[in-house]
């Protein structure tokens, strides 16, 4: 596996595999990896000739300085994973290499529609013109033909499709299934901050969202949101900052389970000072 720390690198490394006829498929992310990533990078790694990953934790995407500090990073335990599932190349670059004018973020107002004003765009200001910041260099120095990125972040993929289609950026985007650890917890880089109580408490996340499938069947939307809230904040040590039910293709709140074929429940959760994330579909459009 080649590790690439420069722009340039990338670029003469993207040009040769070019030349041999391969194509490209690029897994972004902010290193501390874990299953869930290695499930896009082995899909990246299936569906293209060469399969590049970016290790680099992003600080203009980060609205608190704390949360920025506190983030995981363990870049050669990440190397020898990405190396084990076939990686080609990984891009590590410093934050001078990606922002040599500084990280004040992005000096141009990326177009991202509605889907970037609700949920994590109510609670983390800017959060999403740093990711838009991030996301569209990525593509414009590894050019990918494909890139990869998990359900967990369901608002984040429909924020990089209005990003790709406003920049003019021609790649296919990839959204791949979330993955969960035996007791349903979403698998995240900050599941790592958990202290061991924290970590056995969290699982009530998704433990939540599940069965709030089975009762939103007769139960209205409303009472589908409180009894999630509910059982969730009744925890000792876990607080729900939202939780919204929209249409999957807006990322708009609904109030009738008629408003839309495909109805996602969105939810973000404070365990003690970690911040988790996770969703679960309602309703499905028929194939
Ligand atoms: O989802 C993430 O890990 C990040 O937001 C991403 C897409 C790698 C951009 O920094």
């Amino acid at each position: 596996m080649k590790i690439l720390r420069k722009v340039s690198e990338v670029a003469d490394y993207v040009a040769e595999q070019r030349g041999r006829g391969a194509s490209v498929g690029l897994v972004p992310t902010m290193g501390a990896l874990h299953e869930g990533h290695l499930s896009l990078v082995e899909r990246a790694v299936a569906e293209n000739g060469v399969a590049i990953v970016s290790v680099f934790v992003n600080p203009t995407q980060f609205n608190n300085s704390e949360d920025l500090a506190s983030y995981p990073r363990k870049e050669e335990e990440d190397f020898k994973m990405l190396a084990e599932a076939g990686t080609a190349a990984v891009f590590a670059p410093s934050v001078e290499e990606i922002y040599p004018d500084g990280t004040e973020g992005p000096s141009h107002k990326f177009e991202l529609g509605k889907a970037a004003e609700v949920m994590e765009g109510l609670y983390r200001p800017g959060h999403f013109q740093g990711v838009a910041q991030i996301v569209s260099l990525l593509f414009r120095i590894v050019t990918p033909d494909r890139a990869y990125f998990g359900e967990k972040d369901f608002q984040q993929i429909a924020v990089i499709r209005n990003m790709i289609k406003s920049e003019g950026i021609d790649v296919e985007i990839v959204a791949c299934p979330i993955k969960r650890a035996s007791d349903g917890l979403a698998l995240s880089s900050r599941n790592a901050l958990l202290s061991k109580e924290q970590r056995a408490i969290a699982p009530e996340i998704h433990a939540a969202l599940k069965d709030s499938v089975a009762y939103s069947l007769d139960h209205s939307v409303r009472a589908t949101h409180d009894t999630v809230v509910e059982r969730i904040d009744a925890i000792p040590g876990m607080k729900v900052e939202y939780f919204e039910i929209v249409d999957a293709r807006t990322l708009e709140s609904i109030e009738e389970w008629e408003e839309s074929p495909w109805v996602v429940g969105c939810i973000t959760v404070y365990c003690g000072k970690v911040r988790l994330i996770d969703n679960i579909a309602y309703r499905v459009p028929k194939e």
